[in-house]
């Protein structure tokens, strides 16, 4: 019924040649997936890589986006911009934003509001640090990056989202939560949804993994009844090891 996605953050890596040579490796060793594939390049690569991957199953996603519409904003980059260079995804609260960057649930909650406004599908990203994970503060910290990211934002709205549960721990560490302790995460998230909104829109928002997902733990992690795809960085940023992971 959840169609599983599986989207590579390429993060700050690639230079425009290199992401396009990237983009086009994708293409060719994803052809025929299932999965609903999706590449994000950083800002300068967008165009590039969408004119690589045109007419194919892939799909464009962003790093990040601000909330305002247009102006003074140096540095930064609108919604309305990102769609018009063929964006469909944007992830948005990423760990590394939320960590370096001053991101807070309300600045998730302002982009998340004007994605959807601009026709962009938000990949919400929720997760907890190790310090809050062995404190026995996972679920705390899960629920508040979720009401916190979902405020004011209607059922329909929701379902045109996606989250991506992504331990702190677990990211560029080589660490990978257990499918147990993956699932347990993706219930609850699914369980606030549910609270939040209604059973069928919990039941049709799809709830990713992120956080060293290679092909060798994919499998296992996909087969969870919650764990509806991956948000992958190294591993996406190799072909070979993107298709191992969209295939499974
Ligand atoms: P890694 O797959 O490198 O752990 O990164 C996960 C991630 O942060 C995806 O957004």
């Amino acid at each position: 019924m959840r169609r599983t996605i599986v989207a590579g953050n390429w993060k700050m890596n690639k230079t425009v040649d290199e992401a396009v040579s990237l983009a086009k490796g994708v293409v060719a060793a994803t052809a025929g997936a299932e999965a609903e594939t999706v590449v994000c390049p950083a800002y300068p690569c967008l165009v590039p890589v969408r004119d690589a991957i045109a007419g194919s199953h892939v799909l464009l996603g962003a790093q990040d986006v601000y909330w305002e519409a247009r102006g003074a904003y140096t540095g930064k980059v609108s919604c309305e911009m990102l769609a018009s260079a063929g964006v469909v995804y944007v992830i948005i609260g990423h760990s590394e934003q939320r960590q370096y960057f001053h991101e807070t649930n309300e600045t998730v909650n302002r982009k998340v509001k004007a994605a959807l406004g601009a026709g962009l599908k938000p990949i919400v990203c929720v997760g907890e640090t190790l310090d809050e994970r062995e404190a026995g503060r996972t679920e705390a910290v899960v629920e508040d990056h979720v009401t916190g990211a979902y405020a004011g934002i209607s059922a329909e709205e929701a379902l045109r989202t996606v989250i991506a549960y992504e331990p702190v721990w677990a990211i560029g560490t080589g660490k990978t939560a257990t499918p147990e302790m993956a699932q347990e995460a993706h219930a609850v998230i699914r369980g606030l949804l549910g609270r939040a909104y209604d059973a069928p829109t919990a039941d049709a928002i799809r709830i990713q993994y992120g956080g060293s997902m290679k092909p060798g733990n994919a499998r296992e992690l996909l087969a969870q009844p919650d764990i509806d795809g991956g948000l992958i960085g190294g591993a996406s940023l190799k072909p070979d090891d993107f298709k191992g992971i969209v295939l499974a």
